[in-house]
């Protein structure tokens, strides 16, 4: 029987993002980001999302910034920052085509609207990118991962102020235009439709309660589309070659029976996940969402020019991540089960099993939300976070033997072949902390992630270290085979 292999150009590869794996946050000139802010919490119960969507006063974050007691474990990451070279060996040892990275925003501009670039921030991603290179190893870069400078927030209220949109741009325009012979795919923002759940984290809006408005929100979400379509615009024209990818947090929703109310609620959460891919990848807005806006009081500000420059300029592909499906239903029903999950807690599927942190493992999933965006948008896929977020144990004689990510990774990598004989042009896949990093969620270092170990805890202790678990070699042994090891 023929090998089941993945097409010779598929991009395999890992991500991660400055924010939970670079450090050197007082490093280099760099200035302090929104995820310098998050403190960690030691977690009582691992099924209870911490206080990721919580919102952020200007006075929290001051007090934030001058707290000399608390523990900020973003702010030292994985220390990339002084180990990116052997991080960037270990990948070629693993055989990665790509490598997926963030850069700081304010290691360019530390206060987030300085007037010229900061040169040593410059120079340290040329020097992560020619170590890519050296390798062969493909970057793929996101310009925002939840690190807005923090002078962003507290001197412009984050990005429903419109003149963010010029600060973005000024900072995209620089690095694309000095990396453009280094880096050929971007991504503007991660998980644009964290907006939706974190004002702080997706948009460095700031609050004194809960009060970020669902006006606010979407204007903020507004900014972005129309950054990222000038962005996308400046970049086609300075180098056609360069590719400019949009990014979701892919919620796929299934109805909790097939009650036609239940499908509807399906729908509507369907279309709140893909209001941004919609707008990213159409280039304009949907008419449900216009409904929406009409029926809750949503008035969009926007420049006359606005629609004609999201309708010129969509975005290339669409990447997403996929950790989990959730389940919809129109009544919340008395007795149903709960389960946490990233950004969302939701209604549990007793069809699937879940991780330590409750979120619910479907790699079926992944096939059906492959086929479904391919369907909708007709654009290239690219899958740049997957993984399996578990507490790891160190033997005796120094391994870490983590089967159960292994078997995670292989269902998923088998539903994204499945999806390829289906018709889906899919870029690559890269999954999601590469190398042990500090959780986005809850700013624990015991939710790894990594193919490589990183020695440090949840108490900030320990000498950053790698080591090579068991799923290094067997993601190793499923690039050299183009995928087929995954069939094993
Ligand atoms: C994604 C984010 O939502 O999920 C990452 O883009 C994040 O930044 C990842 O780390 C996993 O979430 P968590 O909370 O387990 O770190």
């Amino acid at each position: 029987m023929q090998a089941k292999q993945f097409p010779t150009d598929f991009l395999w590869g890992g991500a991660t993002a400055a924010n939970q794996f670079e450090g050197g946050w007082q490093d280099g000139g760099r200035g302090p980001a929104t995820s310098d802010t998050a403190v960690a919490i030691d977690p009582k119960d691992r099924k209870t999302a911490l206080d990721f969507t919580a919102p952020m006063s200007k006075e929290k974050v001051l007090a934030a910034l001058n707290d000399a007691e608390g523990r900020y474990p973003k702010r030292w990451g994985s220390d990339f920052y002084h180990r990116y070279k052997e991080d960037i060996a270990l990948y070629a040892e693993m055989g990665l085509k790509t490598f997926r990275l963030s850069i700081a925003w304010s290691r360019i501009f530390p206060n987030g609207d300085d007037a010229a670039p900061n040169e040593a921030g410059l120079q340290f991603y040329d020097a992560v990118f020619d170590e890519l290179r050296k390798y062969n190893i493909e970057p793929l870069v996101t310009l925002s991962h939840y690190e807005t400078p923090i002078g962003i927030a507290l001197n412009y209220g984050g990005w429903q102020n419109r003149a963010v949109i010029d600060l973005f741009v000024k900072y995209a325009k620089t690095v694309i235009t000095r990396y453009q012979d280094k880096v050929k795919y971007w991504l503007t923002f991660n998980e644009i439709n964290v907006i939706g759940v974190s004002g702080y984290v997706g948009g460095a809006l700031l609050s004194d309660d809960d009060a970020y408005t669902l006006q606010d929100r979407f204007q903020a979400a507004h900014h972005q589309f129309v950054a990222s379509s000038l962005v996308t615009q400046f970049a086609h024209e300075l180098n056609p070659d360069l590719k400019i990818g949009m990014m979701l947090a892919r919620m796929q929703a299934y109805p909790a029976t097939p009650n036609p109310l239940d499908v509807l609620q399906a729908l509507k959460l369907d279309h709140e996940n893909l209001f941004y891919s919609d707008v990213q990848v159409r280039g304009k807005y949907p008419a449900y969402a216009k409904r929406f806006f009409a029926e809750n009081g949503i008035n969009l500000q926007m420049a006359p020019s606005d629609e004609a420059i999201l309708a010129a300029n969509p975005v290339d592909f669409m990447s997403f991540s996929y950790y989990m499906s959730t389940v919809a239903r129109h009544e919340p029903g008395a007795n149903v089960e709960k389960t946490s999950g990233n950004f969302v807690n939701g209604e549990a599927n007793p069809y699937l099993e879940s991780s330590d942190w409750g979120w619910q493992i479907d790699s079926v999933g992944l096939r059906i939300t492959l086929n479904y965006l391919y369907d909708r948008y007709q654009v290239p896929l690219f899958v740049v976070e997957n993984g399996l977020g578990a507490l790891d144990t160190v033997t005796a004689d120094g391994q870490i033997h983590d089967e159960y990510r292994i078997d995670y990774v292989k269902q998923h990598i088998q539903q994204m072949y499945e999806a390829i004989q289906d018709g889906v042009e899919l870029l690559g896949y890269t999954t999601w902390g590469i190398t042990d990093l500090v959780s986005a969620g809850t700013s624990e270092f015991s939710k790894r992630y990594g193919f490589v170990y990183v020695d440090m805890d949840d108490q900030g202790q320990g000498t950053f270290d790698r080591r090579r678990k068991d799923s290094f070699y067997w993601y190793q042994h499923v690039i050299a085979t183009r995928g087929a090891a995954a069939f094993d």
